[in-house]
């Protein structure tokens, strides 16, 4: 069953006034918050650009009562092939578990799906079985010890094929 909190939760896309916040939430798993704050902020405004990265990119947080819970990023790439690179993903501890990385997923893959762009990859640590484990419910599959990819991210856009993962009836 869906926690009540996870109801009030909105996915807008992020603007600047939100990187403190994603830097915060970065930084609790690497990294110090002034290291994301710029980190973000390049990403964010083209000063950054990921290995073969090409210049469209995006950005959504998730928001409950004006706080930040959470945040992906992901752009267009040429790396191994694929059409676009999830480039970030993370939550609040407090609110993991809840389907926030979920939405925050099918948020990036809509935009992906709209620009055409199916195959996309994303780098993860061998270690880290929770992504990893997050990924593959979602559709993607090993690629090579860092990286993950789905062959087609429309995967992503299903509901996760798991008992817990109930989801509200989307707006249309
Ligand atoms: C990986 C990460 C983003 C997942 O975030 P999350 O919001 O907890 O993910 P979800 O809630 O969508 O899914 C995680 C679990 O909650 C369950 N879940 C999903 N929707 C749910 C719901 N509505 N109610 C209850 N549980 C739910 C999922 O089934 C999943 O269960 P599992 O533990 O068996 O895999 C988060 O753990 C994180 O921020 N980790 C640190 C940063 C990181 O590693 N980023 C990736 C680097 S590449």
């Amino acid at each position: 069953m869906m926690k009540e909190s996870n109801k009030a939760m909105i996915y807008p896309r992020a603007q600047r006034a939100d990187i403190p916040a994603m830097a915060e939430i970065r930084a609790g798993d690497w990294g110090t918050p002034e290291y994301w704050r710029e980190r973000i902020l390049q990403y964010m405004t083209h000063q950054l650009h990921p290995r073969e990265a090409l210049r469209p990119r995006v950005s959504y947080v998730a928001v409950e009562r004006k706080r930040v819970a959470g945040l992906i990023a992901g752009h267009l790439t040429r790396r191994f092939g694929c059409d676009g690179e999830l480039e970030w993903i993370s939550v609040r501890p407090e609110h993991r578990g809840q389907g926030v990385a979920s939405e925050l997923l099918r948020r990036l893959a809509k935009w992906f799906v709209q620009r055409d762009a199916l195959y996309i990859c994303v780098d993860v640590e061998p270690s880290n079985e929770v992504a990893r484990r997050f990924y593959a419910r979602h559709g993607a599959e090993d690629l090579k010890p860092h990286w993950m990819i789905w062959k087609d991210i429309r995967r992503a856009l299903r509901p996760p094929p798991h008992p817990r993962a109930e989801r509200a009836p989307e707006k249309q």
